[in-house]
């Protein structure tokens, strides 16, 4: 046969395949090629100064101190969880555009940031004059606690709102003081993991991250209580001890993980370590963190409220199903928290995180969230407390609200739109203004810690009935057993509201404090920043002023025991979070919403804004 002369080949046939053949190579190359470009921009943008790569300090050969990365690991990992690497994926912006603002909004905008850096700088001086390094002031008493290891907690914890509110000498002040933090010894027996981890390695690393990597040895402290940190997840399924008897560990005992401990300090110290491991290039720390993730990943749908879990696990014997209580308050909630925030902080590199987060959120909108019948039918959401799931009967849900459960708007918001939920929006407005509901309603305009409600037949309309509010009271009431009706069933509910100072509405104010807490304000933010929406603003002032107001002593702010009495009764208290997360929030509340945008970091539990990678 003669061979095929070459333009015969050029059929309409042929000459289709070749085009379709080299647009589909040229289709992969360009993508693999804009793959690699991608990481190439993350490389770039890598978490760090390029300019002068962190190594860590080196240890001393024997320097007769004692270091804890020289202690022997008992149950070393046999190959380490590698960072998720690759392209980072794209997440959906979550700030609203900026807006236009006319000269007296901003005039009363400025005003109002300027009230909230005075009320940091009183506690800041307080703090300063009475009780420097010590963890806490006593805002009566001048007194110096140390409840958290005597690190110098507050002043850890406030160093990236020294930043943030421009405070710069009093930064560099606290810079040169964290050179004195002993992280090898404290006085404290039992060591909480969980809040050494929010509140110092957190503000360690957020201080550090928004210096923009200026202060070296912000991270060579981070680094310090890392490998201190790292001891504690030492055991043989590698699940870390949340209060951990630091000083047998540090004499080479064997340790193993307890068999009760609470779900938020077990699985809410992934975003810390991660970032540590990030800014260092030591995967240690990520490896320890993402082992736990695992096991509750495993568990997630295997629980008595699928989705969630229980508000106390066994993490000697991984067992994350048995307890029945489930909620997004105390004990639980950094747990859910972190879970959109992981993927944020990890560049969406992985699904796993988005798994979580919509399992869980699923199951928490079913059964949690409940709107409550107020008196001015206010359209909100609480969230309550589920107990004695997966008995065989119904649930029995516990009409609570908690000012820790506040963060719930601000979470589901950010998950709204990371994941394109928009549907989630609305509800987390409905959480957002339930807070702020919480804080109108009480005679003082400030929230008390725990509450209980009456939950609406129907989430969609629900009428003011007080018959329905007295009835409920009356149960309340166990001398009431047997009646509600008649006018001594009135009398006896009518004092029950007098003695207990109950708005409409309220069944019961079960703890009356209110102890400088963030959550209201942090959700309000977050929600501000999201919608654009200035009367949020108006309602941040009303909340900063009541709670100014009423807590400012001569020396800083305090707690307040009673928040129902007029005035609220002080107590010599002032957690660390007042200066790191409460007036942080109110602060960029009222600040221009590029300062810390939430699209270019994700803030920890206790309030510290991390650079997210490649932002
Ligand atoms: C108000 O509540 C009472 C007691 O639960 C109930 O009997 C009554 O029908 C309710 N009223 C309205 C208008 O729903």
């Amino acid at each position: 046969m003669p061979p095929p002369r070459l333009f015969a080949l050029f059929t309409r046939r042929n000459v289709i395949a070749l085009v379709l053949w080299v647009g589909t190579a040229l289709l992969i190359f360009n993508l693999y090629y804009r793959g690699s470009y991608q990481s190439a921009k993350d490389w770039l943008h890598r978490p760090g100064p390029a300019h002068a790569p962190f190594t860590p300090p080196p240890i001393p050969v024997d320097d007769g101190l004692f270091h804890w990365q020289k202690l022997p690991v008992h149950y070393p990992v046999t190959s380490l969880i590698p960072l998720p690497s690759g392209a980072a994926r794209p997440i959906p912006t979550i700030q609203h555009p900026a807006s236009q603002e006319d000269t007296q909004a901003k005039a009363v905008r400025l005003e109002r940031l300027a009230a909230v850096r005075d009320a940091f700088q009183h506690a800041w001086v307080g703090y300063r004059n009475y009780a420097w390094m010590a963890d806490e002031v006593g805002p009566l008493s001048g007194e110096r606690h140390n409840p958290f290891g005597g690190w110098a907690a507050s002043l850890v914890d406030a160093l990236d709102t020294l930043w943030i509110m421009d405070m710069k000498e009093q930064f560099e002040d606290a810079v040169e003081a964290i050179g004195e933090l002993d992280f090898t010894t404290t006085e404290e027996t039992t060591l909480n993991v969980f809040e050494t981890t929010i509140r110092y390695l957190g503000g360690l690393l957020s201080a550090y991250d928004l210096s923009g990597a200026k202060y070296p040895s912000l991270l060579a402290k981070a680094v310090e209580l890392g490998e201190m940190l790292l001891v504690a997840f030492d055991t043989p399924n590698r699940m870390p001890i949340t209060r951990w008897d630091w000083k047998k560990a540090r004499d080479g005992g064997l340790q193993e993980a307890d068999s009760n401990v609470l779900v938020a300090e077990l699985g809410s110290m992934t975003l810390e370590l991660t970032r540590l491991s990030q800014t260092t290039g030591d995967g240690r720390f990520y490896d320890a963190v993402q082992r736990v993730m695992d096991e509750f990943d495993k568990q997630q749908m295997k629980t008595k409220l699928p989705g969630m879990w229980p508000i106390t696990v066994n993490a000697r014997d991984l067992d994350f199903i048995s307890d029945t209580s489930y909620t997004l308050g105390a004990m639980a909630d950094s747990v859910y928290e972190y879970l959109p925030k992981q993927h944020m902080l990890l560049g969406g590199r992985t699904e796993q995180y988005r798994k979580l987060y919509l399992n869980a959120a699923a199951t928490f909108k079913e059964h949690n969230f409940y709107r409550p019948m107020t008196i001015d039918n206010a359209d909100i959401l609480f969230s309550a407390l589920v107990q004695k799931a997966g008995e065989g009967r119904p649930a029995i849900l516990d009409n609570s609200m908690q000012h820790l459960v506040c963060f719930a708007g601000g979470m589901v918001a950010i998950g709204a739109r990371i994941f394109s939920r928009s549907d989630d929006l609305a509800i987390a407005r409905r959480l957002v203004d339930g807070c702020i509901w919480a804080y109108q309603s009480m005679p003082n305009g400030l929230m008390a810690e725990v509450t209980h409600h009456i939950a609406c037949d129907n989430a969609q309309s629900c009428e003011w009935n007080e018959t329905r509010w007295y009835e409920e009271l009356a149960r309340q009431d166990s001398a009431d057993s047997n009646g509600v009706s008649g006018a001594a069933y009135e009398a006896r509910v009518r004092t029950r509201i007098r003695t207990h100072r109950l708005p409409p509405g309220y069944v019961a104010i079960d703890d009356t404090r209110y102890i400088l807490r963030p959550e209201a304000i942090e959700s309000l933010f977050i929600w501000y920043r999201i919608s654009g929406d200035r009367t949020y603003q108006d309602k941040a002032w009303a909340m900063f002023q009541s709670i100014d107001k009423h807590t400012r002593t001569s020396i800083a702010h305090a707690a307040l025991d009673d928040v129902t009495a007029s005035p609220p009764t002080q107590a010599d208290r002032m957690e660390s979070f007042w200066m790191a997360e409460t007036l942080k929030y109110f602060y960029l509340t009222f600040a221009e919403p590029s300062l810390v945008s939430l699209d270019e970091f994700v803030f920890n539990t206790e309030a510290h804004p991390f650079r997210r990678p490649g932002r």
